[in-house]
């Protein structure tokens, strides 16, 4: 399937994940405080904070057209009020050297971390931290709104909601169903705020929400019970995209429901590093039901797979079995704009450490030299054609 011109085919990665020494955010600090929830900490990750240029070149080279990655609050503003002109300039060069390099941006204003001193403070349910990320906000449309084409201004917000309010596994460590239910209404409000503001700064930004999406199944008589699940980890947050100009959808697997208890993954698929199942099909489902609940063209701003032992073998299956579902949405009529890949780099991969790659690029991180896995130059060669596979076994 041929695909149009403007066709984003990205890569994405996070802040925290790949800059290394991030050390004014919550996260740094959970790793050295929570070593029974976090298997090591993030240290120099990759380096991206000083090697961006030479990884966007590699991303460009490949084939790539759109760099999907985010600026951190924590760096921006380390301390409540003191804005550091520096990380700012810092991430504009950022922006101009993807520019020069022919890439188009998806920017990313949070993506799970925050400043510890935001975290000390309650986290996003408390109405202080709120208003103080509603300036940082403000700040960054104003300063950086007019320097990227797209934005997913709070990554995950779902993921963050349940992680950090509900099961006390990410910063701010609460777990309480009020919490959740304070958060999940804090990142809505919080999503509409963004967007307003990037508009005011820079109305031809493409702003959009990214969702992490599960293609939940039900078993027979668990309808209730998904469509209670979807509730409060899909549906709340794709009401609050109405007026976005795309949705963004990010996907890694399904899950079987049934009326009660969890079904494990199906033994005939192998797991992946993480635990899941291996089924890159989800996301045609996804793509379809974020669409038909917001009417909004999609862009799919992760997918991917940290497969076991990095079997990049695995990997390049799993991306092609994944873009025969974005040909299938596309042949459907269903607008999708762009496919990015979850991640440039192996990186640091939350509670889990450095042990799931995900990356199409491996990272030696004793020398911080990148290593290009077979999948990059085959994904990228995709990229580079604009064609997608329409069947693949
Ligand atoms: C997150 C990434 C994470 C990836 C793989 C997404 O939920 O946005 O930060 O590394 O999934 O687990």
């Amino acid at each position: 399937l041929k695909l149009g011109d403007g066709f984003l085919w990205g890569c994405a990665t996070s802040a925290h994940q790949v800059e290394g020494n991030n050390v004014a955010s919550d996260w740094w600090e959970w790793e050295q405080t929570r070593p029974d929830l976090c298997a090591e900490p993030s240290g120099d990750a990759c380096d991206h904070y000083h090697l961006y240029g030479q990884d966007m070149a590699i991303l460009r080279a490949l084939g790539f057209n759109c760099y999907r990655f985010s600026v951190e609050w924590a760096r921006i503003e380390p301390e409540k009020g003191l804005v550091s002109r520096a990380a700012l300039d810092h991430y504009k060069r950022m922006l101009d050297e993807a520019h020069r390099l022919g890439l188009v941006t998806i920017l990313t204003l949070h993506h799970f971390t925050s400043p510890r001193w935001a975290t000390r403070a309650g986290g996003f349910t408390d109405i202080g931290v709120k208003d103080a990320f509603k300036r940082y906000l403000e700040l960054v449309a104003r300063e950086l709104g007019g320097m990227s084409e797209y934005f997913t201004p709070i990554n995950e917000p779902n993921i963050v909601a349940l992680a950090g309010y509900r099961m006390g596994t990410f910063p701010p460590g609460k777990a309480t169903k009020e919490d959740r239910r304070a958060a999940t209404a804090a990142f809505c409000e919080l999503h509409g705020f963004a967007r307003d503001a990037i508009k005011a700064s820079n109305p031809a930004a493409r702003v959009g929400l990214s969702l992490s999406m599960t293609d939940y199944q039900p078993m027979p008589g668990a309808e209730d019970r998904v469509a209670r699940i979807r509730e409060i980890m899909e549906d709340v947050y794709l009401a609050s995209a109405r007026g976005d100009d795309f949705i963004g959808v990010q996907c890694y697997t399904r899950d079987r429901v049934p009326p009660s208890g969890v079904l494990p993954p199906d033994p005939e698929r192998p797991l992946t590093e993480m635990g899941y199942e291996t089924y890159p099909e989800a996301l045609g489902a996804c793509i379809r039901r974020a669409h038909a609940a917001t009417g909004l063209p999609v862009l799919v701003t992760e997918n991917g797979i940290a497969p076991v032992g990095d079997d990049d073998e695995v990997r390049i299956a799993f991306v092609r079995r994944a873009l025969a579902e974005v040909a299938r949405a596309i042949q459907e009529g269903l607008p999708v704009w762009g496919y990015v890949y979850w991640s440039l780099l192996d990186n640091f991969e939350w509670n889990l450490g450095y042990r799931p790659r995900f990356g199409l690029v491996a990272v030696d991180r004793s020398s911080q030299r990148r290593v290009i896995k077979r999948s990059a130059v085959e994904l990228g060669a995709i990229a580079l054609r604009n064609e997608l596979p329409d069947e693949i076994g």
